[in-house]
């Protein structure tokens, strides 16, 4: 394998490896949003969904008040009354840890708050008086005594009071926030150093019809003033969220755009054109204009100064230096002739206002065949900036595709491979169902040798979706799992840290034999450099079964070393990784990394990064 480090090619964009974050699977609510408590201001279709009556000496009534549109419902409580909220899923109790509770209320009541195990008993308490005819917040802290994977909140009122806005948070969130972030969740997303953070979705901007899309507007500002709406991926027909999936926005853009600043990641949000998703209704609005109007705000959010309306309100939100928001996309999946129509819209005004933001537009999955051709051509007549394409397909469709951007047309939009996921048929189940094993991993893999060998074209790449709860998904694979209290990375995981986390800074051509390798011997490599670092990153993917001996040789610098070797492989191409045996498939650093010569040797289906330092 010859690695020409001397002929750097093409440079590698700090946004080349990125995550795909969208609220399904319980990704937000009941996942990286740390609120443990379900429908905590009673405006699911069910006002108390997500809560029990224990105790039914008084009377719980759920009023409508007219004056707050965003903030509609609240319970008037007369009497004993008991609610216990079961959480998402159940809640996530840790032995020693701190929980903070609030809620918001008028009246006179004694409220006791407890927090209870599987079997309903008290394993961490405390109290608090109600006591005035105004609203006001009240909180109180309180401190496990034992670790519970479902546990649940048990709330005890006496007296009569309004109350609203019921909260419990672990104190412990990413960069203790209150009110934040689950932080073994968000470091797993760190740890990927993704160079940017594509949000809010998928088919979460588009909704099911309109009025089910998602409105960045209305996730900002108190949280108890966010609209809160029922969330797109909430299926009636599953039984995994049988109609109590809703969308708090407790997460919102402001969180979203913080989330990317703190794990050094650029913002992407990708905003609704004026079309429902084309899966469902595929409703499209005749109104454009507020569409435009909507990202036009969105960048003074991100970007404004305090003296704009918008960039006020993220200074009240406690960010006055601007998010520094490079880019935008401008509707997701969408394929026919209206979304070019609108596209265009949207280019003319937000490049003549701000030519300084790059769009990223939908091309459609375009796997195969010309169905998408119109789009390709109008997107490429437009300059668009970035096309996003997504697929998700067989395995044996990602070890195919390593040539996919070989011989793209230069000229054409710059690609993001915005959602991409190996699906593999589930042996037990139905061909939907799809379970995160190294085989998918592995074809992953050799794709994106073939993404990093185009990175003059190839400029973003996410894989979808990237979070799932175990209790709670629609979708599957995912890149990361999770329970009330555990995470897990998949092998898919690690085959993305492993590229993210060796980019390099330009592309040097790999060769064998003279050709490119994209499958001639089941082997598939890229190679990028850090001329600063002096470091070469060699990537290569042994997709055969049988152990393959070559001898690496780099053309070009002296004093080549190689200083390490990492493996990623499993026994089986089917292993995958669980919450309870969470490294079956983990990357391993061998002792030794080849020999004097080079020599080395790639493991059956394996996945194989060699960092190199040259004098
Ligand atoms: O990632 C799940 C869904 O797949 C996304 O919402 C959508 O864009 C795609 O169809």
């Amino acid at each position: 394998i010859t690695v020409q480090v001397s002929k750097p090619q093409a440079v590698v964009q700090p946004t080349m490896w990125g995550i795909f974050f969208e609220d399904i699977n319980f990704s937000a609510d009941g996942g990286l949003y740390a609120e443990l408590v379900k429908n905590r201001s009673f405006e699911f279709t069910q006002p108390l969904m997500g809560w029990k009556q224990a105790d039914k000496k008084g009377k719980i009534l759920i009023v409508n008040r007219a004056d707050n549109k965003a903030n509609p419902r609240y319970a008037h409580i007369t009497g004993e009354v008991g609610l216990v909220n079961e959480g998402f899923r159940g809640m996530g109790l840790t032995q020693n840890e701190q929980y903070n509770f609030s809620i918001w209320a008028r009246g006179n009541a004694g409220v006791n708050v407890a927090l209870v195990n599987e079997k309903g008993e008290d394993i961490g308490h405390g109290s608090i008086a109600v006591a005035g005819n105004e609203w006001k917040k009240y909180t109180v802290s309180l401190t496990a005594v034992q670790t519970v994977a479902k546990g649940a909140l048990k709330v005890s009122f006496s007296g009569e009071a309004d109350v609203d806005m019921i909260s419990l948070f672990p104190a412990n969130t990413w960069k203790q926030r209150p009110g934040g972030l689950r932080a073994d969740l968000v470091q797993l997303l760190a740890d990927l150093h993704p160079g940017f953070v594509r949000f809010p979705g998928g088919c979460i901007v588009e909704g099911r019809d309109l009025a089910n899309r998602y409105q960045w507007k209305n996730t900002v500002g108190k949280v108890e003033d966010r609209t809160q709406i029922v969330n797109r991926w909430n299926t009636e027909f599953s039984h995994r969220a049988p109609g109590d999936y809703f969308q708090s926005y407790g997460l919102g853009f402001f969180e979203y755009f913080q989330l990317a600043e703190d794990i050094g990641a650029s913002p992407l949000p990708i905003l609704n054109c004026g079309m429902a998703c084309q899966y469902n209704t595929g409703e499209v609005a005749e109104d454009v204009d507020s569409y435009i109007q909507d990202a036009l705000d969105l960048i003074e959010f991100a970007n404004g100064t305090v003296d704009t309306r918008w960039g006020k309100l993220r200074t009240d939100m406690g960010h006055p230096a601007p998010f520094n928001l490079k880019m935008m996309g401008v509707g997701n999946e969408q394929w026919d002739s209206q979304y070019v129509s609108r596209y265009k819209l949207f280019e003319k005004a937000l490049k003549g206002k701000h030519p300084e933001i790059r769009l990223v537009s939908s091309v459609g999955p375009s796997p195969d065949g010309d169905r998408f051709d119109y789009l390709w051509s109008e997107m490429k007549a437009a300059h668009a900036d970035l096309v996003d394409e997504h697929y998700y397909m067989s395995p044996d469709w990602f070890l195919q595709n390593a040539r996919r951007y070989d011989n793209y047309d230069r000229n054409a939009p710059k690609i993001f491979a915005g959602e991409y996921a190996a699906h593999v048929k589930d042996k037990e189940k139905d061909g939907a169902e799809t379970r995160n094993t190294w085989g998918s991993a592995l074809a992953e893999a050799a794709f994106m040798t073939g993404l990093e060998r185009n990175a003059d074209v190839v400029q973003m790449a996410s894989y979808a979706p990237l979070l799932a709860h175990v209790d709670a998904w629609q979708w599957r694979p995912d890149l990361i799992w999770f329970d009330n209290l555990r995470s897990v990375g998949t092998p898919n995981y690690y085959v993305q840290k492993l590229f993210a986390n060796n980019r390099g800074v330009q592309t040097v051509p790999v060769l064998s034999n003279g050709h490119t390798l994209a499958g001639e011997d089941s082997l598939y490599a890229s190679a990028t450099i850090d001329p600063a670092k002096r470091l070469v990153f060699l990537k290569v993917v042994n997709a055969s079964g049988k152990p393959l001996t070559y001898t690496i040789r780099p053309e070009g610098p002296k004093g080549y070393r190689i200083a390490s070797q990492q493996v990623l492989t499993a026994t089986d191409k089917g292993d995958f990784n669980t919450l309870d045996n969470p490294g079956v498939v983990k990357p391993v650093e061998l002792k030794k990394a080849g020999d004097k010569k080079g020599k080395v040797v790639l493991a059956p289906n394996s996945l194989n990064l060699f960092v190199m330092s040259y004098s």
